[in-house]
């Protein structure tokens, strides 16, 4: 007889709702692949009246989500409901001790206490199951868990955020401002009520900790994850970008260097011919650079009701089909921790925005302070003249250390012909 693999359910919101549409739509299918029948025999909300678009029927509904981790009647919890602390936390914390088996697709859980639940899926030989945690849809953490566990990993990058990238896709198609088309974008649905997490880039950082782990077979580290959103890139810089060959997107570069790993997260300018620079819209990318396989690119939905749950029901396959991984690739006390590059450190070219009053010898004391700092200039375009109003002087600059680079723009901002602070977008070379 077909065994049965006994579903609990916390959270029935997207993700939750999702996940129950395909079980109910694929039963056969995923008890064909999996040699089980997948069952949700319990749920847990905060309304139990609410109509979410599928039934729930016949299923054990908790007030309390954490009872999913004391019902006998559930073998795998998910926990759909998110947030790093609260009811998620202690929802994983107990099915785990409960030996139940976790699926979640709450990234800021996993980078904050990520090593903390490994450590308790492995003491109590259960799998925690999260691919549905980064880049929703495209299986990129079974990529670098399995499919490419034969290699180094040297760089894994990508568009972890939706959200920005949308935004900025928009502003390349549109020429129009950050702030109209963050408008626009929450009314179309495409960014929060409160967007500050994508926008400011840290629910690509949360991703990014986790990749690297993955990637690196190190602790997950969020806290070292350099972070900066997108509030800051104008119209002008998209268009200078275009001019110059490249594209901005919001990235996450996660790279072992000689000094230890950088983890980054930060608008780029990318070669507009890369194939992450053509990644438009909601869609993300990621990007993995192995010793032997070279580079590999996975490209889909990051996010929404059926890419992400679809993962969730990956996770839930493995598990039904006794497949089982260490959650990071490794177990926990084989993880190696290694060292952190700080952005200061940092070595790379960067596109510069200066707005300057246009008087004899500006150009002599901006080539002057990149000099003092040992900052060789690629190119320099000085756009417009007039005597009364500011005027854009773009440069890019050739490698440099991005300590080096701070000094002479803070030194340039201070100059009488400055007129306002200058800006910097960094260049990825990929
Ligand atoms: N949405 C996506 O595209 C996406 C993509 C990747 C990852 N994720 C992750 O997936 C997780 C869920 O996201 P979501 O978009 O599905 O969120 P959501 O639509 O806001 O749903 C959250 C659900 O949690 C329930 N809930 C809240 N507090 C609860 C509590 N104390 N006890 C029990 N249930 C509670 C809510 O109940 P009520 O419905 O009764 O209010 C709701 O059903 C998050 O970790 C998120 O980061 C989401």
């Amino acid at each position: 007889m077909t065994k049965t693999i006994k579903i609990g359910v916390a959270g029935l919101g997207t993700v939750g709702a999702g996940v129950l549409k395909i079980i109910e739509a694929h039963g056969d299918l995923l008890e064909a692949r999996s040699g089980a029948r997948l069952k949700v025999t319990a749920v847990s909300g905060r309304d139990k009246n609410k109509d979410r678009g599928v039934s729930i029927d016949g299923m054990t509904w908790y007030a309390d989500a954490t009872a999913l981790a004391t019902d006998p009647n559930v073998d795998v919890v998910l926990e759909l409901v998110g947030g790093s602390e609260g009811i998620a936390r202690e929802l994983c914390t107990m099915a785990l001790k409960a030996g139940k088996h976790v699926v979640t697709a709450n990234k800021a859980l996993l980078a904050i206490h990520g090593i903390e639940l490994a450590t308790l899926a492995e003491a109590n030989n259960v799998s925690l199951a999260y691919e549905a945690a980064v880049a929703g849809g495209i299986p990129i953490v079974k990529a670098l868990r399995e499919g490419l566990s034969a290699n180094a990993i040297s760089r894994v990058y990508g568009i972890l955020n939706g959200t920005c990238n949308y935004i900025l896709t928009e502003m390349e198609e549109t020429g129009g401002e950050f702030e109209n088309i963050l408008k626009d974008a929450q009314e179309l649905g495409y960014a929060e009520a409160d967007p500050s997490f994508d926008i400011d880039g840290v629910d690509a950082a949360h991703k990014l900790a986790i990749l690297t782990s993955l990637a690196f077979a190190t602790p997950v580290d969020f806290d070292s994850v350099f972070v900066e959103g997108i509030r800051d890139v104008t119209a002008d810089d998209i268009s200078y970008a275009r001019e110059l060959g490249y594209r901005v997107k919001l990235l996450g570069v996660a790279r072992q260097t000689e000094n230890g790993i950088e983890q980054r997260v930060h608008p780029c300018m990318v070669d507009r011919k890369t194939s992450i620079a053509n990644v438009s819209g909601v869609n993300n990318a990621v990007v993995v650079e192995g010793d032997f396989v070279d580079s590999t690119v996975y490209v889909g939905r990051g996010a929404g009701e059926g890419p992400t749950a679809s993962a969730v029901v990956a996770d839930i396959i493995d598990i039904a089909a006794g497949r089982h991984s260490a959650t990071f690739g490794v177990p926990v006390d084989k993880m190696t921790d290694i060292p952190k590059v700080s952005i200061e450190d940092h070595v790379g070219c960067y596109y510069v925005c200066l707005s300057v009053y246009d008087r004899p010898g500006v150009i002599a004391d901006v080539s002057a302070a990149f000099r003092d700092e040992n900052i060789s200039i690629e190119s320099l375009l000085q756009r417009g003249r007039s005597t009364e109003e500011a005027v854009p002087v773009i440069l890019v600059t050739h490698e440099a250390k991005e300590s080096a680079l701070v000094k002479a723009l803070s030194k340039i901002e201070k100059f009488p012909h400055s007129a306002a602070k200058p800006r910097m977008i960094r260049i990825v070379s990929l």
